[in-house]
């Protein structure tokens, strides 16, 4: 019999200093009404000076283990997925083994494999994959695994892509029955193309992004991902081609979101690709006209093209367009919206705000990930939500950590992006959280991290 693996329970991570959006277009020149009502963004999550995506990965992955009790016996993986890993060789991973042993006690996790997955913004969703993959074929030797997301999306001072910054972690308890989450393997659909659509060479602490066309590719790999995952429901006899819609066995739905205006993107061309054929479109046609043409077109040549936004735009103030939307989709992007892009975090932290901010019971719901990660790839797969969700939900706390946080000037913002403050130069002092001590300056441990428990 197969085993029925998932997600137990979720533990969240973010800076407690943040930018606001309004002040940032200011300082900018940019109208406030582009970041916060053009991309949906309304505060920037930014760490503190003794902040690095290890200390955030650790401190996920440490709330995790203190919610649940465990002791480090329950857990024989420790896999991190991030883009923004100080360190070419050594990952994450290690350096969150070591800092939970300095609780723990040393050598008290010294039997946990400690892998570290990099797909851009995909990543988590990869290695949640794989060890979801380990448990249910049995081959684990611990009741649980934990799967860290931790990312820092940083671009240039001035670019397009700053006002998309953003910066947290998210961990991830996996094991057999869950109480949050149940996983549905045999419907999860790929969709991967090798592109330049955002990258972030070794020697570069920002990434290289192409905006326009980023958005282009994170369309075209979700409308692949979306129709594999599709087929593997018709083939498994839960839908019916031609007849049914996807959508509608959905009951809610978290995407990756680099900013909460792109979810609507995605979602207005997944819904329009699900409802084309059906009779629903010939409604929405009468209103809005048919969509323009894409003859001659490549896929991201159409999703940049003018005719195409115009249309989506359009359709996206449709009443059948805002009701799924609202149903389905804008509870994930609550906390996306005050927290900004944290790459691999980002779906996940949708779906913890769901759970954390829906209020209707979603017990027996199905839901959907449209994961994306640049360079590129998408992920499609889909969860039931179980009974227990509600007394689990409760102790995630994500959006009461983010109503604590504290604002910070654009100044203060730009010495932190430049590293002119040093790591003992926090805006906050850490208390009672894992900090970046010391860089090694020595032969043998140039560059090397220290991380320490600050009581
Ligand atoms: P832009 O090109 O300057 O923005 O930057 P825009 O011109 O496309 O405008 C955005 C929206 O604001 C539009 O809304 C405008 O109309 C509206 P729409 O019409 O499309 O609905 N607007 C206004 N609204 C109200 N008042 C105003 C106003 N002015 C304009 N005054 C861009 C946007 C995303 C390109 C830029 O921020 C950027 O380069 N960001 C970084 C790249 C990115 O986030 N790409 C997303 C897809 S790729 C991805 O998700 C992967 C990633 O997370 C990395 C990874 O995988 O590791 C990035």
């Amino acid at each position: 019999m197969e085993k029925i693996v998932g997600i137990d329970d979720i533990a969240t991570y973010v800076p407690k200093i943040y930018l606001d959006a309004e002040e940032m277009a200011n300082a900018r020149g940019i109208p406030p009404g582009k970041l916060t009502k053009g991309l949906g963004i309304e505060k920037l999550s930014i760490p503190d000076a003794h902040e690095d995506a290890a200390t955030m990965a650790a401190m996920a992955a440490l709330k995790l283990m203190e919610k649940n009790d465990l002791q480090p016996k329950d857990v024989d993986f420790i896999h991190v997925a991030t883009e923004t890993g100080p360190d070419a060789s050594k990952p994450i991973s290690c350096y969150v083994q070591g800092m939970l042993e300095q609780i723990y006690g040393k050598g008290s996790f010294d039997h946990v494999g400690a892998p570290e997955t990099k797909f851009a913004c995909v990543g988590a969703t990869y290695a949640m994959i794989d060890r979801l993959a380990y448990i249910a074929s049995g081959w684990n030797r611990a009741p649980c695994a934990i799967v860290v997301a931790t990312d820092i999306a940083r671009y240039e001072l001035n670019s397009s892509g700053e006002p998309t910054q953003g910066a947290a972690a998210i961990a991830l308890l996996l094991k057999e029955n869950p109480r949050l989450l149940v996983y549905e393997p045999k419907f999860t659909g790929f969709g991967t193309v090798d592109d330049r659509d955002f990258f972030r060479p070794v020697e570069r602490k920002t990434a290289v992004v192409d905006g326009q066309y980023s958005i282009a590719c994170y369309l075209r790999d979700m409308r692949i991902a979306v129709d594999a995952y599709k087929k593997n429901m018709i083939n498994a006899g839960v839908l019916k081609s031609g007849q049914d819609s996807l959508v509608d066995k959905l009951g809610l739905a978290s995407f990756h979101s680099p900013f909460p205006k792109m979810v609507q993107y995605a979602f207005a061309d997944f819904l329009a690709h699900d409802w084309r054929n059906l009779p629903r479109w010939k409604t929405i046609s009468r209103k809005i006209g048919p969509e323009p043409s894409r003859e001659g077109m490549t896929d991201v040549e159409y999703y940049v093209s003018d005719d195409h936004k115009n249309f989506r735009r359009k359709f996206t103030k449709t009443e059948e367009f805002i009701k799924e939307y609202e149903e389905k989709i804008a509870d994930s992007l609550t906390a996306l919206r005050i927290i900004g892009n944290s790459y691999t975090a980002s779906v996940w932290l949708g779906v913890a705000s769901h759970l954390e901010t829906r209020r209707d019971d979603l017990t027996g719901k199905r839901l959907g990930i449209g994961s994306y990660g640049s360079g590129s790839s998408a992920i499609v797969c889909s969860f039931i939500v179980q009974p227990e969700y509600k007394e689990v939900a409760k102790g995630i706390k994500l959006m009461k950590n983010l109503a604590e946080r504290q604002r910070i000037s654009m100044d203060v913002y730009e010495d932190l992006h430049e590293g002119r403050r040093q790591l003992n130069e926090s805006v906050i002092p850490p208390k009672n959280e894992f900090a970046l001590v010391n860089l090694g300056t020595q032969s043998h441990d140039h560059g090397y991290r220290y991380y320490r428990y600050i009581k």
